[in-house]
């Protein structure tokens, strides 16, 4: 009874979610949490190419649009789970670029195909490109394909036939044996096609329970739900960004950046805590990372430990987890995959 309980504790399913409107730095905290708890599996799910998530490991920066960012740890199997959509030239590519063993990669059957129509659809399209400012990836139209059940899955790509597996009985596998499954959510809870600011969201919902179907396991399989949130808030692309600070404002705060899949510099507004407890409610989130605490304290750049950390970061986090009534568990300093604090119980 014991030993089962001891398993039960430290064989945990996490899940990583963006608590904003993307780029909070969801790759750098998987990245950071496969590596240190040495997962078996890091699983992708979320909408699709559409999603740039930035890795910085042994002095190379690889910009991931569709392995899982878990990939630095060289044991760990990588999935793509059945919501998820392909571009199968992108996921090729990334594999190659980055010397990824392909053997690690695992597709399931039931994802859907971005095609080159896709994509020339939503360039040719005035309401994508102009009012929502879509990253013009393919992603909604190959959604939209998939809702008329028109749309090609992997099962029926030729250049994909290596990688084709089935992911929910992978990680059903996983999760009997105890191993240890990571899930890396894409975009933020409020890109949210149900819980955003619609129009200007992306093609689904991005929040936890959806995050559970697209890689096939139920909300009762979850033991950890890790809520990802800058620093401050950012947001690419059209639509509401309350308490939105002017440009030369961000630039003078140096909370300047600019998209990964898109180049576009990111719209901010200082931490907003009504979205914040909202993102918390909507995901059931039981821990919080915060990245780029750096931007705010620049004199803690790069600090890996909590009591090298100045007193005004410290309280900043303190203050933030009395208002939230959450654990900030992962703090990010540094853009590094090791400059991270880990609060977790050992
Ligand atoms: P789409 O999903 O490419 O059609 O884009 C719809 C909206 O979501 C646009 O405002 C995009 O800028 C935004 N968006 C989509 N994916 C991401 C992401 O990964 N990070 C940040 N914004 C995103
Ligand atoms: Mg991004």
């Amino acid at each position: 009874m014991f030993a089962f309980v001891l398993l039960v504790k430290f064989m945990p399913v996490y899940l990583v979610i963006g608590g904003f409107f993307g780029d909070e730095g969801k790759g750098s905290v998987v990245g950071f949490l496969a590596l240190k708890d040495k997962v078996d599996i890091c699983a992708r799910g979320g909408v699709g190419p559409n999603a740039g998530h930035t890795v910085i490991y042994n002095g190379r920066t690889y910009r991931l649009r569709q392995v899982p960012s878990g990939f630095v740890y060289e044991k760990s199997r990588l999935l793509i789970g059945p919501g998820v959509l392909v571009n199968p030239e992108v996921l090729l590519n990334e594999i190659r670029m980055y010397e990824i063993d392909i053997k690690r990669v695992g597709v399931d059957k039931n994802a859907g195909i971005i095609e080159e129509i896709h994509i020339q659809r939503e360039k040719e399209s005035a309401h994508l490109k102009g009012e929502i400012g879509s990253t013009l990836t393919g992603c909604g139209q190959a959604n939209a394909d998939r809702a008329l059940r028109i749309l090609k899955l992997a099962r029926d790509v030729d250049t994909l036939r290596q990688l084709i597996t089935s992911v929910p009985d992978e990680i059903w596998e996983a999760i009997d044996s105890n191993k240890r499954v990571l899930v890396e959510g894409t975009q933020g809870t409020f890109l949210s096609l149900y819980h955003g600011f619609y129009p200007y969201v992306t093609s689904k919902d991005t929040t936890a329970g959806t995050l559970c179907g697209d890689i096939g396991i139920g909300p009762k399989d979850v033991d950890e739900v890790v809520l990802v949130f800058k620093a401050f808030v950012t947001r690419v692309g059209a639509g509401p960004l309350p308490g939105e600070l002017p440009a030369d404002e961000v630039k003078r705060r140096g909370w300047e950046e600019y998209g990964t899949v898109t180049g576009r510099l990111r719209r901010a507004a200082p931490f907003n805590y009504e979205l914040a407890k909202r993102a918390i409610r909507l995901n059931s989130a039981t821990q919080i990372a915060i990245t780029k605490l750096d931007a705010l304290f620049p004199k803690d750049r790069g600090k890996r430990s909590w009591d090298e950390l100045s007193p005004e970061a410290k309280e900043h986090i303190l203050e933030l987890e009395r208002n939230l009534g959450v654990p900030v568990t992962i703090i990010r300093t540094g853009l590094e995959i090791h400059e991270a604090i880990d609060r977790r119980k050992p």
